[in-house]
This record gives structure tokens, C-alpha cells and sequence, in this order.
């Protein structure tokens, strides 16, 4: 049946129901909203015990950060104590957009929402709907992934739905997201940029339009974003790389195989579930139906996804690493 048939939380963007989210929010309550990245699960930033909630909804470990998101750029004053006018460059070239920045936090900001750190996570997210509601809220919204721990991404209201139920008080559906993979995190220290997790903005997108080098934080150093975790945005499956599955070894793919192709593949109807992120090739398109087909081999209750690596260039980067969390079961 579809859930929209059942008694349920996923409400159709209206001015009225954003309106009503926003009250909510004000409320201490969660609620889940469309991002142009994937689906939120917001609660108010700056209320402890509202944040509190997301943890125990999503039963994600108090020790991973929440990101907190703003609706306009001067909030990033109320907030943080950016050390570095690189953030405000960073801010004004990048936002609204999937560019999340850790920056030495203000005192408002509870300790639950940055696990502790002095820094916080902080980004101006680009959708309407986000943006609105926010606003209409007039507080900072503290916002992960709408999903529970180590499992998929929602990019769709009704996959917010099939993992947190009936848990947040409203779901705001703004049909499918556009970008499909989280944002990119950079961390500021002085003048440095370090980037913590790929995303829809790419290190070249940052040289290119700021001057400045993005380095990756060194190998062996304490994990600083937990979305980096090797075991991440896992399907219920198992899910390996082409180049890693043993032909011989599993013989014939049985018939609860799936195989998610990169772009369309000179052969096909060799696996009982097929699907192409991208039949052109475009890492774009490829990047928003990402989570969308690993959701619906989910429902398919295939027993092993075989996917392939697309080009490591822009937003690739963002679904190898995606995939590879992934598949490292
Ligand atoms: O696109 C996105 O960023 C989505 C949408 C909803 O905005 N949000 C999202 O949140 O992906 P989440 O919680 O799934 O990922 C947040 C990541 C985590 O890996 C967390 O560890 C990292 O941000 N993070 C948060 N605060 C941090 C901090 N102070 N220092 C380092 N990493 C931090
Ligand atoms: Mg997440």
C-alpha cells in the first residue's frame, strides 16, 4: 500500500505546513525537511534537549556532531568566531549551497550538538523549502541525515518515512533531492582548508574559485567526521566492487543479485536487478539517483549489490567514497 494511503507524518510543501514545521521546531520537536543535498532530521540548535532527540531517532552514538543549519549568511556572527576570513569567502562563494564549514563555535551552541568540540559545524543549505523554513523558525536548525545510524541517505520523503516512522512529527516532502550526496565538510584551522568528507562542491571548485589549496587530513589522525566511519550509508545488503567479486568462486549470480552500473553497460539482463545511475554517463545525475537506487534494492530484497566505480573526477569523488563505505561490510 502506499504510505501516503496510511496514517502519516509526510506533508506536502505548503506555505501553511512550513509555517506549521517552523512552530514546531520552536517546540523542541524534530521534524524532517528536503535539503538540495538529502533529507534533515532538524531539531532547534540551540535547545539541548530538542537535540537530544535526533540522536536517540536516528540511535546515532552522542560522540558524531550534528551539522547546524542557517538561512542567511550574518548568522554565521552569531554562531561561530570564525578564525580566518577564509570562512566568509568560503560563505559568500559557496552559500546557499552543499558546503558545510567547521569553525570555532560561540558559547550558545550546546555541547550536544557539537559532541563536545569547540568547533561546530555549520552550513546555509540551498533549498527553498529549507531556507523558508528556517527563516519562519528564526533559530538555527541542527540537522543530520534523515536516516539511522550507518544506513542509507534518504533522498525522498517517503525513504525518511521507511526508516524513522512515524518518529519525526512531520516529514516536509519536497519530492526527490537534486544533489543526492551530502554536503562537502571543510575544516578551517588558520589559513588551512581540510576536507572531512567529499561532497557536491570538490577541492578544485574551491581553488578555482577562492585560491586556495583543500588538503586531506593525514592518514592515522583521529577520525574529526564520523560520516568519514569506513562503514557508512550501508544498504541492508552486502555490497561489493565489480573488481572484487570472485566470478568463479560464486559461480552464475543467483537470482536476488543486483548490479548498479555506472553509465549503460554493453551487456545487460545478466543480473535479475539491473540498474544504471546514469545511461549517459553524467556524474551529476548519476550522484542523484545514487541513494535512490541503492533504496530501491533494498525494497527489492536483492542479497548482494555488484557495482562499479565511476570516474573519480568533481562529484565522483563523492560517490566512490559513498561506495566504498558502502560496500565495506
Ligand atoms: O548534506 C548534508 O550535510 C546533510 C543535510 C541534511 O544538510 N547533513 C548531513 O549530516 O550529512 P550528517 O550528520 O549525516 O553528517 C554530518 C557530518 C558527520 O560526519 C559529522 O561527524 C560531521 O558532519 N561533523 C559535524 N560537526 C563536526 C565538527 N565540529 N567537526 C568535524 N566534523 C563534524
Ligand atoms: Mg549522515
Amino acid at each position: 500500500m502506499d504510505i501516503k494511503e496510511q496514517n502519516t507524518n509526510i506533508y506536502p510543501v505548503t506555505e501553511e505546513n512550513i509555517a506549521k514545521a517552523a512552530e514546531l521546531l520552536r517546540h523542541g520537536k524534530t521534524i524532517a525537511f528536503p535539503t538540495e543535498t538529502v533529507y534533515g532530521l532538524g531539531a532547534n540548535a540551540l535547545d539541548p534537549i530538542a537535540a537530544a532527540q535526533i540522536f536517540r531517532i536516528k540511535a546515532r552514538p552522542e560522540f558524531n556532531p550534528l551539522i547546524v543549519h542557517i538561512s542567511d549568511i550574518s548568522w554565521l556572527e552569531k554562531y561561530t568566531t570564525p578564525e580566518s576570513s577564509l570562512v566568509y569567502e568560503l560563505a559568500r562563494n559557496f552559500w546557499p549551497g552543499p558546503l558545510t564549514l567547521v569553525v570555532k563555535k560561540q558559547q550558545i551552541i550546546p555541547d550536544i550538538v557539537t559532541a563536545g568540540n569547540s568547533t561546530v559545524a555549520i552550513r546555509m543549505p540551498a533549498h527553498p523549502v529549507a531556507l523558508k523554513l528556517i527563516s519562519y523558525a528564526g533559530i538555527p536548525v541542527a540537522a543530520p541525515s534523515a536516516n539511522k545510524f550507518t544506513r542509507l541517505s534518504p533522498t525522498t520523503a517517503n525513504h525518511v518515512f521507511r526508516q524513522l516512522g512515524l518518529e519525526p512529527c512531520m516529514i516536509l516532502d519536497g519530492g526527490r533531492t537534486k544533489y543526492g550526496v551530502e554536503s562537502t565538510i571543510v575544516k578551517i584551522v588558520d589559513d588551512k582548508l581540510i576536507l572531512l568528507r567529499e561532497g557536491g562542491i570538490t577541492a578544485e571548485d574551491i581553488r578555482l574559485k577562492c585560491g586556495v589549496e583543500v588538503s586531506k587530513p593525514e592518514k592515522g589522525t583521529r577520525i574529526e567526521a564520523p560520516g568519514g566511519l569506513d562503514v557508512h550509508y550501508s544498504p541492508a545488503c552486502k555490497m561489493v566492487f565489480a573488481d572484487n567479486y570472485d566470478n568463479k568462486k560464486s559461480n552464475i549470480p543467483s537470482a536476488k543479485t543486483g548490479a548498479l552500473f555506472f553509465k549503460k553497460p554493453e551487456k545487460q539482463g545478466i543480473f535479475a536487478y539491473e540498474k544504471i545511475l546514469s545511461p549517459k554517463g553524467d556524474l551529476l545525475e548519476a550522484a542523484a539517483n545514487l541513494f535512490m537506487m541503492l533504496h530501491e534494492f533494498e525494497q527489492e530484497n536483492v542479497s548482494l549489490i555488484i557495482c562499479e566505480r565511476v570516474p573519480d573526477v568533481g562529484i565522483g569523488k563523492a560517490i566512490n567514497d559513498r561506495l566504498s563505505r558502502a560496500a565495506q561490510k
